[in-house]
């Protein structure tokens, strides 16, 4: 079976991508799988490569990207990866079973990528076209919970062009609130603001990801994810959760906090059964509010009383060494190859 991996891409988690996509290449299966890796450069174009996914890893502080390689396009059905490079034109580099997007953030895990697999056919590792771009917009996911009267915080959807909160709105948060990109991961485009007059600064910036603002209370709590995993026989299940700690220098859980300076992961979290079992079923239940398949990470507060608050939903979470999705299925007895291979079975179930 030949896995196109798919990573890098036009999002500003473009070196998250190519880190993730560096730990599921050492983790697919030889005996089942031929990797072939496909990187996207900032700019979007396809390239084949590289050989050699180690220079995929984050070395000191310095982020790696896509390195140069052979231009390639998907044909508009069928299962190739096609040449573009002059002189190649048309030639055929590989053919294609399944593809593994892991692409974080927009033109990845999105739906946009989804769509275009859709058409060409190949089956993938993830959600659909709705449930990715759902999930991607933090704003229409908790929209979709609500609905299914899942817990989420207090926020303002901020309209487009909307410079600033009124007092109302500053009334409904209180402080700090965070300012966040409606649709981006990984905190690019976070401020934490701790003073209303920093709000419209924290807004601008927000709006250099995307036109889309959301502002959300701050929710008192402790920080927990929680894995869901489909298995090819169509079941869904939660993982151990896990929680996140923070290194003692590090105020909240930005850039810096997930890929540059991590905590420890505390896996499985303490936490009474009742509010361990309480999380995994919100977990799946949010899988299901928004039409999830094959993965998510849900991602959660939990306040002292052991009361759940959903923070976001993640379609195509980070499989980098510090990510906690691989790490929270290795504690729940799924090793880092068994959950490469479950993904890949069932995208082709
Ligand atoms: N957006 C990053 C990759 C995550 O959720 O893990
Ligand atoms: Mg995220």
């Amino acid at each position: 079976t030949r896995v196109a991996v798919v990573f890098g891409g036009q999002s500003t988690e473009h070196a998250v991508s190519c880190v993730s996509a560096a730990s599921v290449l050492a983790h697919l299966d030889p005996e089942r799988y031929e990797a072939v890796p496909v990187g996207i450069t900032p700019a979007g174009r396809w390239v084949l490569g590289p050989s050699d996914p180690e220079v995929l890893r984050i070395s000191g502080r310095t982020l790696p990207s896509v390195p140069p390689g052979t231009a390639l396009t998907l044909p508009a059905a069928g299962r190739g990866l096609i040449a573009l490079e002059p002189g190649r034109e048309g030639e055929v580099l590989s053919s294609v079973d399944v593809v593994f997007p892991v692409l974080h953030g927009a033109f990845g895990e999105d739906g946009t990528v989804q769509g275009l697999l859709e058409m060409v056919g190949l089956p993938y590792v993830g959600p659909g076209v709705l449930a990715s771009a759902a999930a991607m917009d933090k704003g229409f996911t908790k929209k979709v919970l609500a609905a299914e009267s899942l817990p989420i915080g207090r926020y303002v959807d901020l309209p487009r062009g909307r410079a600033d909160l009124t007092d109302a709105e500053r009334g409904h948060l209180g402080l700090p609130v965070f300012v966040k990109p409606s649709r981006a991961g990984s905190s690019s485009g976070i401020t934490k603001v701790t003073d209303w007059a920093d709000v419209p600064a924290a807004i601008a910036h927000a709006r250099t990801v995307d036109p889309k603002v959301l502002i959300e209370a701050a929710v008192a709590g402790r920080e927990i994810e929680c894995g869901v995993l489909e298995f090819p026989d169509g079941r869904v299940e939660a993982s151990q959760p896990g929680e996140i700690t923070l290194a003692d220098d590090v105020d909240w859980y930005d850039f810096e906090a997930k890929y540059l300076n991590p905590g420890d992961l505390d896996i499985p979290a303490k936490l009474d059964d009742a509010v361990a079992d309480s999380l995994r079923a919100t977990a799946v239940a949010a899988f299901h509010a928004l039409d999830c398949q094959g993965l998510a990470r849900v991602d959660f507060f939990v306040g002292e009383d052991g009361e759940l608050t959903i923070n976001e939903v993640n379609t195509m979470p980070g499989f980098t060494p510090s990510s906690a999705f691989p790490k929270m299925w290795e504690v729940t007895g799924v090793d880092y190859r068994s959950l490469v291979t479950t993904l890949i079975e069932t995208a082709l179930a």
